[in-house]
């Protein structure tokens, strides 16, 4: 049958590092709280004039280098982000342009923390749904640094920048993607947003002076959204390709908080070794957040060709997601 595949796969991050002791000097907080309740340790921070197309467009090339794929070949980029360039144009225009990737339309896609399963479930209905579309260039990227509050304890040690970027083709076999799952529950909108900077509060003097253009959330109750979806939407896609969690060879959840990752993996019963973990490092990157857990954990080789992927995702809409993917081509 005829399948989304995975030709390649890239990342990058930023090479700044804050650590929990610069932000020890930031914020009342300190490396032991930190590490003790979210798992996070660094995260890389875009210098000055580095902007989410920037990322995007480095992660893009591996990808493209990996799947041994030219740009002109592209017929379509979708980029999944929060943190965009700017309002207007899509940053995935501007990643265009960079790639000299004249043939491929371009767009946009908020999904937030979501936005990268929400991106691979878009692209997988363009390739198998139309004999127009053969490569697609599906990308997670963002400069959360840009609306971070760094006076702000209660957000600012989550997040960091990074991207990820996947080349989907198609191919008959086994191999591709089986299943993915979109939901989202606007009842929750409220509990994480950015509250200025669009038609209901525009940019005025009152929106910063209340610092109403950087992250705000209610921590707990994300967390306790998160550690109920998690298994909901792995539970959906498994189903749909009758399959159970004992088939899985690696789960690879969207990283914002190890204690999440712990209490989902308890609920799951899988083993701890077969989920992917790298928020140490880079913390939490929304949307780049799973594909860079997929770029590294693929630039060591650790997948062989027949293994089962699980991603699955969650975020600010409230959104949630997952993909089961068979790797290889
Ligand atoms: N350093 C030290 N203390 C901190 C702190 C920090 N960085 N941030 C909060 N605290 C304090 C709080 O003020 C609170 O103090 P109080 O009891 O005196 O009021 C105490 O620590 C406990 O706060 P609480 O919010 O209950 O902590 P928590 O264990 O829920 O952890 C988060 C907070 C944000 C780490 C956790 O709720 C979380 O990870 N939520 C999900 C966030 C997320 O994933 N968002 C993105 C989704 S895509």
């Amino acid at each position: 049958m005829l399948k989304a595949q995975i030709l390649g796969t890239g990342y990058a991050v930023p090479e700044e590092i804050l650590s929990n002791a610069d932000l020890e000097k930031m914020v009342q907080t300190s490396d032991d709280w930190i590490v003790s309740r979210t798992g996070i340790r660094y995260r890389r921070i875009a210098g000055d004039g580095v902007a989410t197309s920037d990322l995007a467009y480095r992660a893009s090339r591996s990808a493209l280098e990996e799947a041994d794929i030219a740009p002109e070949e592209l017929d379509l980029i979708i980029v999944a982000t929060m943190t965009p360039d700017m309002p207007m144009p899509a940053t995935a225009c501007l990643l265009q342009h960079l790639l000299k990737a004249n043939s491929a339309a371009a767009f946009d896609l908020n999904a937030a923390c979501t936005g990268f399963i929400y991106a691979l479930a878009t692209a997988e209905n363009f390739l198998l749904g139309s004999d127009k579309y053969h490569h697609i260039l599906v990308v997670g990227a963002e400069v959360l640094s840009s609306v971070v509050d760094f006076t702000d304890r209660n957000t600012c040690i989550l997040f960091g920048d990074g991207a990820g970027a996947v080349l989907l083709g198609k191919g008959e076999g086994n191999n591709g993607i089986i299943a993915t799952y979109l939901g989202a529950d606007g009842r929750g909108s409220s509990l994480l947003t950015i509250p200025a900077g669009g038609s209901r509060h525009p940019a005025s003097q009152e929106t910063i002076d209340q610092r109403m253009h950087y992250m705000q959330m209610q921590g707990n109750e994300v967390y306790k959204f998160a550690v109920r979806s998690i298994p909901e939407c792995a539970g959906y896609v498994l189903d749909e390709a009758n399959l159970s969690t004992e088939d899985v060879d690696y789960f690879i959840m969207h990283q914002a908080n190890i204690r999440i990752l712990q209490a989902a993996a308890k609920k799951l019963k899988i083993p701890w070794e077969k989920v992917l973990v790298n928020i140490g490092e880079y913390g939490n990157v929304s949307a780049a957040s799973i594909p860079l857990v997929l770029g590294e954990a693929a630039e060591k080789n650790k997948f062989k060709t027949g293994d089962l992927l699980l991603l699955v995702g969650f975020g600010a809409g409230l959104t949630t997601g997952a993909a089961l993917v068979r790797w290889g081509r």
